[in-house]
């Protein structure tokens, strides 16, 4: 069966359906296996070119939309912006005007303002990818966290998904939220004061600053790193001492309150022993953080094939 899928660009998760979410997480599943292969690559998107803009620092996002294209055999070009004509003054606008007028496929773009992404769409002839901007949304991330629960899990329906830390900065936190409860997850938000946000509770998303209460029978916990970079100067801050005393996951904490077979999520960058104990973070029987990564290629692979050949199969 091929499935046409109606987006010309991944912006957000808010946008898409719980059946387009499905049908790129199947795509995902598929690329997965092909992905534990020898040999590892495909000819779906031969010929075509897909550029990296990243204004933003990035290990895992820009790395592996890199190695997606080129394992569906795209052409991959990630521009250097400490050496292009950002450094002259060219505008933002006329940079990515640029970039398209050279013909690529797609454009997979990180900002550090909310909004880019949505901004330059309707400008371009690319495909526009949303790698994060500001504290929005990283879809692809949210799809490469639901893949790695419905691998675990079978399913995404029914879990109680508890993530616990920065929510008010975090674009990992805002995709997540659009994500799980469209598909039928209850989730909590954990928080501390001056790191909630109001907003989620629209969702139906309980908040709370209590650890104990919010992984309370959690299926999977999902830990957040504090986003110092994007917090002001007037915002209310805790202190490190006290972020780990009431935050940070433990084996303890974990088995005292959630499932015995609870996963533990960090979409990274972590600082270990912060959000996590080193112990947890490297615990193979609860932590599924390698997978995660491994899976964003997959997911990476999927998005590529379904905005660039426009179909699911
Ligand atoms: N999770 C994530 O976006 O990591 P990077 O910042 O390394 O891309």
């Amino acid at each position: 069966m091929t499935l046409s899928f109606p987006h010309r660009h991944l912006l957000d998760i808010e946008r898409l359906s719980a059946t387009e979410i499905e049908l790129l997480l199947d795509r995902a599943a598929q690329f997965a296996l092909q992905n534990r292969r020898p040999h590892k690559k495909s000819t779906q998107l031969q010929g075509r070119t897909v550029v990296n803009l990243f204004y933003e620092n990035s290990t895992r996002t820009r790395t592996s939309f890199e190695i997606a294209a080129k394992r569906l055999g795209a052409d991959v070009v990630n521009v250097p912006l400490e050496h292009s004509s950002v450094a002259k003054g060219e505008t933002f606008l006329d940079t990515v005007l640029t970039l398209d007028a050279m013909q690529i496929d797609a454009l997979v773009i990180r900002h550090n303002e909310e909004g880019i992404p949505q901004f330059i769409a309707p400008h371009v002839k690319a495909h526009v990818i949303n790698a994060g901007d500001g504290k929005h949304e990283h879809p692809t991330q949210a799809l490469l966290d639901a893949l790695t629960l419905r691998r675990h899990k079978g399913k995404i329906a029914g879990l109680i998904v508890a993530i616990c830390g920065d929510v008010a900065h975090s674009r990992v936190a805002r995709s997540n939220a659009h994500l799980l409860t469209k598909l039928g997850a209850m989730v909590r938000m954990i928080a501390p004061a001056g790191y909630a946000q109001a907003n989620f509770t629209k969702l139906g998303i309980e908040c709370t600053d209590d650890l104990a209460k919010g992984i309370k029978d959690a299926d999977a916990v999902m830990t957040l790193r504090i986003q110092h970079e994007r917090i002001g100067g007037l915002e209310q801050t805790i202190s490190q001492d006290d972020y780990v005393r009431d935050y940070r996951i433990d084996h303890h904490r974990l088995l005292r309150h959630a499932k015995p077979d609870v996963i533990v999520m960090h979409p990274g960058p972590t600082n270990r022993g912060v959000e996590i104990t080193d112990e947890l973070f490297e615990d193979p029987a609860h932590s599924v953080v390698r997978e995660q990564v491994e899976m964003g290629v997959a997911v990476r692979m999927a998005v590529l094939d379904v905005l660039l050949n426009g179909t699911v199969s």
